[in-house]
């Protein structure tokens, strides 16, 4: 069935569903209180959600979200999930793409994250956006002392293909 991906800016008015995809998707989520410092933002904090709209005659659902900072030339992801319901839809692909696209019309040089070793499928999302393990970092996660690899995208490595959303409004618009 035909369904349709819009991406939004998220704010405290979605705190609810986020705490819920947040929930079903990682062992040790991020509190409410976590959760509420990053929408509530900070001026390098950008949060977006992804709704799926499958059925035109309902109101879309949300399905997933992404946080990110932009800290000087560097754009660091801190945290993305989507709900299990829709997985392998493409919508963790365009939460990503969001970020890279902020950081290609921000000038920013690099884009990094840290992922579990046992995280296969976040780390093959990542790889195949462009991402490459770039170093370890020993215990890193503290519920089981599991190792966190550190990925990094080279946005220089892009400069010749055209941003996906990179001549949309970030700030208010739905693509
Ligand atoms: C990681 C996650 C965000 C991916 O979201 P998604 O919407 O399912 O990803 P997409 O549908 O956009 O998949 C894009 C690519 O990622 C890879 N991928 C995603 N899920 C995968 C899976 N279950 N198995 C293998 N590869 C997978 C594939 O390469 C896929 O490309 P393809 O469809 O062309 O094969 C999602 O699985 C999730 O929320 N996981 C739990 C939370 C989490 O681990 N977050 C990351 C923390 S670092």
């Amino acid at each position: 069935m035909p369904f349709q991906i819009i991406i939004e800016k998220a704010s405290l008015k979605h705190i609810d569903a986020i705490a819920e995809i947040e929930r079903s998707s990682f062992v040790a989520p991020w509190s409410r209180k976590m959760l509420l410092s990053e929408l509530e933002g900070h001026d390098f904090s950008h949060a977006y959600i992804a709704k799926i709209q499958e059925d035109p005659t309902k109101k879309p659902v949300i399905a997933g979200y992404i946080f990110f900072w932009s800290v000087a030339d560097e754009i660091h992801i801190i945290n993305i999930a989507v709900h299990p319901k829709f997985r392998k839809m493409g919508i963790g692909r365009r939460l990503i793409q969001v970020a890279l696209d902020y950081g290609r019309k921000t000038g920013a040089r690099h884009a990094f994250l840290e992922v579990r070793v046992s995280n296969l499928n976040a780390q093959h999302l990542y790889t195949k956006m462009g991402f490459k393990v770039t170093g370890m970092r020993r215990g890193y996660y503290t519920d089981n002392r599991e190792d966190a690899l550190v990925m990094k995208y080279v946005f220089e490595n892009d400069k010749n293909q055209k941003p996906e959303f990179g001549s949309q409004n970030l700030e208010d618009s739905k693509f």
